[in-house]
């Protein structure tokens, strides 16, 4: 039997990417995950790849952004199976980057809609069922950009430094109940939202990464499946950085290394 037989697992943004890869891995582990995403299509093609393995899911068109469509949604989950072990606050944007002072009101309210309302409405409404059945497993996708933020993507760095904020009050709250909080906070992995970049860097930016590679969804996947097992119950409030060494590197780094291995 696997570790997460018959759990109910939600996934956010899971059309795609790294939330793809999270609503595979999850399935596997013997979880009935939602495959949820404001892209339809892209939900429904997922869910039926992993009904097609064998393993169990239902797509669900959600726009994590609108507060009655996710309080909606939860509620179906509540009476089909009365809880939800498993929430991956996952779906995002890259946005357009945009110098501050060019910034619109827009951009910048679109991007913390979506990661920052997105995770906490969703929070919010998987939170009364864990309370009530003492358990749960919540992992919020944060970002390295929340490690130091980038130029150009304040609304980004703002919105992925808010999940965290929200992951360390959540995990407080919520840790007398048997339910742990976590945040990933992913290195450049190979997905729709980092084409752009990889297309003109994907050199650069392999090297500069310790093991030399850009990351993929699913080494994300494998650490969000650990944190949503029963036995990572002492692991709460953690932001946890998954870059394959990218972030510790600087150019001193490069120059020794460079001089003692040739
Ligand atoms: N790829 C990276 O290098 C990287 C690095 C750090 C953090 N992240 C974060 O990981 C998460 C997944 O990104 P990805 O790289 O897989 O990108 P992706 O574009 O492949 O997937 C994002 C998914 O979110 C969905 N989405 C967008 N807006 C939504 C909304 N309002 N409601 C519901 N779904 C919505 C999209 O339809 C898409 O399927 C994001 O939160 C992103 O910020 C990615």
């Amino acid at each position: 039997m696997s570790s997460l037989t018959n759990q109910i697992a939600v996934v956010t943004g899971a059309g795609s990417g790294i939330g793809k890869a999270i609503a595979k891995e999850l399935s596997t582990l013997g979880a009935h995950v939602y495959v949820t995403d404001i892209n339809e299509e892209n939900a429904l093609h997922v869910a039926s790849e992993i009904k097609g393995e064998g393993y169990m899911a239902t797509a669900y068109k959600l726009d994590v952004s609108n507060s009655t469509d996710v309080s909606d949604f939860f509620q179906k989950v509540n009476q089909l199976h009365e809880r939800v072990d498993i929430l991956v606050n996952n779906a995002g944007i890259a946005g357009t980057p945009s110098l501050i002072s060019n910034m619109t009101d827009e951009e910048w309210k679109k991007m913390l809609a979506i990661h920052v309302n997105g995770s906490f409405f969703c929070l919010r409404e998987a939170s009364k069922m864990m309370r009530k059945n003492r358990y749960g497993r919540v992992i919020n996708m944060s970002s390295l950009a929340s490690e130091t933020s980038l130029a150009g993507f304040a609304h980004y760095g703002a919105a992925k430094y808010a999940i965290v904020g929200l992951t360390e009050a959540a995990a407080k709250e919520l840790a007398a109940y048997n339910v742990t909080v976590n945040a990933i906070k992913p290195g450049v992995i190979r997905s729709a939202l980092t084409q752009g970049i990889l297309s003109m860097a994907e050199e650069r930016l392999s090297l500069a990464t310790p093991n030399q590679k850009i990351g993929e969804p699913r080494d994300i996947a494998q650490v969000v499946a650990m944190l949503a097992k029963p036995e990572s119950s002492f692991v709460t409030g953690a932001s946890i950085v998954v870059d394959g060494g990218f972030c510790l590197m600087n150019e001193m780094d490069r120059v020794v290394l460079e001089m003692l291995e040739n």
